[in-house]
């Protein structure tokens, strides 16, 4: 059991479009509340269906469901208006200084990463106050996850400028007091909302990274385009040094069910759930059955928790192994990175100063190397046992 305020568990669950993230999610949360940790299941995926799935409404504000169950639907038109007032306002008025129509929180709400970015806030307001004990975070497709993960390094480089940025616009307006200035001045607020702003994402990203408190579970289905599309998740989510710590396949065709659909589909499956094995073994595998009916509302969704937790605490921690560890062997400065279904061909290394960038296809990671590296050359790079094992010297 958790206690109030000093561990929060933070459980992400990810996966291709329509495998059962959803369901999942609020499964999982529900069984966790029943268990009596103070529980929230947070829907990031813009297209919500978290409401549909629970058999209840939701909206952008936190809203209770059951005891111990609070959910809601990040919305960002209602964040950017409420939380990022101040930056909205600076936007808009920076886009008439330059003769363009000021935009409202609507048309930001296209810019990626604004959606992400906030729900990502929340856990990190849940951290502060203690008031949950697990955060459930059901997610949209793979891809734009990918991108909500890796978002707190994103964003830190991009806020680094910007704020860089202003700071001089500030500086400059001061040395050329008297000349008339194009461009609207920050007010004071906007700049303070922009530190607010560093600080936090800096929090976010540590919760993030933390494998005692955050982890992500990947969904899937026994199905040939899923595994492989999950596969590459595992990848890159590895990549952003987060913790994948374990598979849930959902829509099992069941052996009793063995009457009602053509042998071949089993003996299909079969094949699938081998080559699930192959790929993610031996990480930890939870598994639900493909229902006649459509997962609906709280009935259907305490039969999918029991499937897949049976009377085990779905809060727990299955593993906290790392995908990144920089450590030294033989006198040598070593970097491992966990990097599943890579192989050397199709990794590119660069480094700059403190910065290692790999790169794998067209994803990129950008590594701060701790100071002991910085002046070092990557000099080797090898693949052992799923391990990109760079050396330097
Ligand atoms: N085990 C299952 N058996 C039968 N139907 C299921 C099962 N799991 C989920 N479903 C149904 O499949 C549909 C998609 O499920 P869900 O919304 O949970 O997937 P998702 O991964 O969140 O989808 P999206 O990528 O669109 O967000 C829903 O109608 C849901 O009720
Ligand atoms: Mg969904």
């Amino acid at each position: 059991m958790h206690y109030s305020g000093e561990v929060l568990r933070v459980i992400i669950y990810t996966g291709k479009g329509g495998v059962g993230k959803t369901s999942v999610s609020a499964a999982t949360a529900l069984r966790c509340a029943k268990m009596g940790y103070r529980t929230i299941a947070v829907s990031t995926d813009s297209a919500h269906s978290l409401a549909d799935s629970l058999d209840v409404p939701l909206t952008g504000n936190i809203t209770k469901v059951v005891e111990n169950l609070d959910a809601i639907e990040v919305d960002v038109i209602h964040e950017m208006e409420t939380r990022w007032k101040e930056i909205g306002q600076y936007m808009s008025d920076f886009m008439v200084s330059q003769g363009l129509d000021p935009i409202s929180a609507k048309e930001m709400t296209v810019w990626p990463g604004m959606e992400l970015m906030s729900a990502l806030f929340y856990i990190e307001e849940f951290k502060k106050s203690g008031r949950y004990d697990v955060v459930v975070m059901d997610t949209a497709p793979t891809a734009e996850t990918l991108r909500l993960l890796s978002f707190p390094d994103t964003a830190n480089w991009y806020i680094d400028k910007f704020y860089k940025m202003f700071k001089n616009t500030v500086r400059l307006a001061r040395a050329t007091i008297g000349m008339v200035m194009s461009t609207p001045l920050p007010s004071d607020a906007f700049l303070k909302d922009l530190d607010n702003l560093k600080d936090r994402m800096k929090v976010v990203r540590d919760i993030l990274l933390d494998s005692e408190t955050t982890s992500v579970r990947l969904v899937l289905n026994p199905e040939k385009m899923v595994i492989n599309e999950t596969k590459r998740a595992y990848t890159y989510l590895c990549l952003y040094n987060l913790t994948v710590e374990c598979l849930v396949i959902n829509r099992v065709l069941p052996e009793g069910a063995r009457g009602q659909y053509p042998n071949a589909k089993f003996e299909e499956q079969e094949r699938y759930m081998q080559m699930i094995d192959e790929s993610f073994a031996p990480m930890k595998m939870l598994r639900s059955y493909l229902s006649t009916t459509e997962v609906i509302g709280m009935g259907s969704l305490e039969i999918l928790a029991e499937q897949l937790f049976g009377d085990t605490d779905p809060s727990q921690v299955y593993t906290k192994e790392k995908s990144m560890d920089i450590y030294t062997e033989g006198g040598v400065d070593m970097l491992a990175l966990k990097l599943p279904f890579s192989s050397k061909e199709q990794v590119e290394l660069y480094k700059t100063n403190d910065v290692l960038i790999v790169k794998v296809g067209w994803f990129k990671r950008s590594v701060i190397l701790p100071y002991a590296l910085v002046q070092k050359e990557a000099s080797k790079a090898e693949f052992k046992d799923g391990h990109l094992i760079i050396s330097f010297k």
